[in-house]
């Protein structure tokens, strides 16, 4: 069998509803599901090339060749797709975003999302969307939703019951002209990790089972809110999922503070906003940075009014976006 090159592109998701915790660290399976929206401009660019001259799988992100870490957790995902298709192969896998890697704004998703397409298309596989969702979320939780556009939900347990994640588009890309504001309030990469973080919350925090036992009404009132376009009921629904999983990382022992005083400074920017009549929404991921969900027609007064607060370095306005694409 010829072998080529394979080529995928996958945009970043934001979580409106969040995934904060796994059911299982081996299989890297969520505790709970997750609402996110795809995202078209925050974008990762995949190629994966297997090769018999390798002794070990090669993984160059922006050009640079990544550290031991990223290297190995790419080469554990590799061994996946090693396995699927019975290739005893390692491959040189090139990875370029067209934003700041791993700083919060859900590197992880594009990444692997990108890499689970590109690996199995590179290893001669023709996966069908529920399984390639499987691989992905063994990459990272929050992937599989980037294989899709627009509202897209993760839930937990396939058809068969058996403990596993599908995905479901609630609303594509277009059905709503709605954009995120991303006040960037650090470009760096995080101290604390997503999956570390989320073991500290699992094991440490006291409020760690209430989250998980208010999540089901948290992910059905987001669907209700999406499907009747409810975009304030939405928007309420967003925050507060944002704070309750902060508030579980707050409470983790050390406590995982994400934000920085921008972080605090946008978040009282946006309920000004609000107070101001502008329908303005916030949530924040692993790291400072903060995402203003809104309808398009406001989008520039928020970005102007975030612009000018000092510690945010730069402003993005992004519009949703669709699932992932092969390249040539
Ligand atoms: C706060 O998907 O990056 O962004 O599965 O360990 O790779 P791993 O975690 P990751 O964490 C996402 C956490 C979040 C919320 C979300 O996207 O649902």
């Amino acid at each position: 069998m010829e072998l080529k090159p394979a080529t995928a592109r996958a945009r970043a998701n934001i979580a409106l509803v969040k995934y904060w915790g796994k059911a299982d660290a081996g299989s890297n399976l969520p505790a709970s599901g997750s609402i996110s929206l795809t995202l078209d401009g925050l974008q990762t660019i995949t190629r994966v090339a297997f090769d018999p001259d390798l002794d070990r799988d090669e993984l160059f992100l922006d050009g640079v060749e990544a550290a031991d870490v990223p290297r190995a957790r790419a080469g554990r995902f590799m061994g996946l797709v090693r396995k699927m298709s019975a290739l005893d192969l390692f491959a040189r896998i090139e990875s370029h975003n067209s934003f700041p890697t791993a700083a919060g704004l859900a590197s992880s998703a594009s990444g692997f999302a990108a890499l689970a397409c590109a690996a199995t298309r590179a290893a001669g596989l023709n996966l069908p969307e529920p399984v390639l969702a499987r691989l992905a979320q063994r990459g990272s939780g929050s992937a599989p939703r980037s294989l899709l556009g627009g509202f897209v939900e993760l839930h937990l347990n396939g058809p068969d019951d058996e403990p596993n994640c599908r995905i479901e588009q609630l609303a594509p890309a277009e059905k709503w002209q709605v954009r995120l504001v991303i006040a960037v309030c650090e470009s760096m990469p995080k101290k604390v990790g997503s999956s570390e973080g989320m073991e500290r919350s699992r094991t440490t925090s006291p409020f760690y089972a209430s989250w998980l036992r208010t999540h089901a009404d948290d992910l059905q009132a987001a669907r209700r809110a999406i499907a009747k376009e409810d975009f304030s009921r939405l928007g309420e629904i967003v925050e507060s999922s944002c704070f309750k999983m902060h508030s579980v990382a707050l409470s983790s022992k050390p406590a995982l503070l994400y934000w920085n005083p921008a972080s605090v400074a946008v978040m009282h920017r946006v309920w000004t906003l609000r107070e101001e009549g502008l329908s303005a929404y916030l949530t924040i991921d692993a790291g400072p940075n903060v995402k203003v969900l809104c309808p398009d027609k406001q989008a520039a007064k928020i970005g102007s009014a975030l612009e000018c607060i000092e510690g945010v370095k730069r402003v993005i306005v992004e519009h949703p976006g669709p699932g992932v694409e092969y390249l040539p």
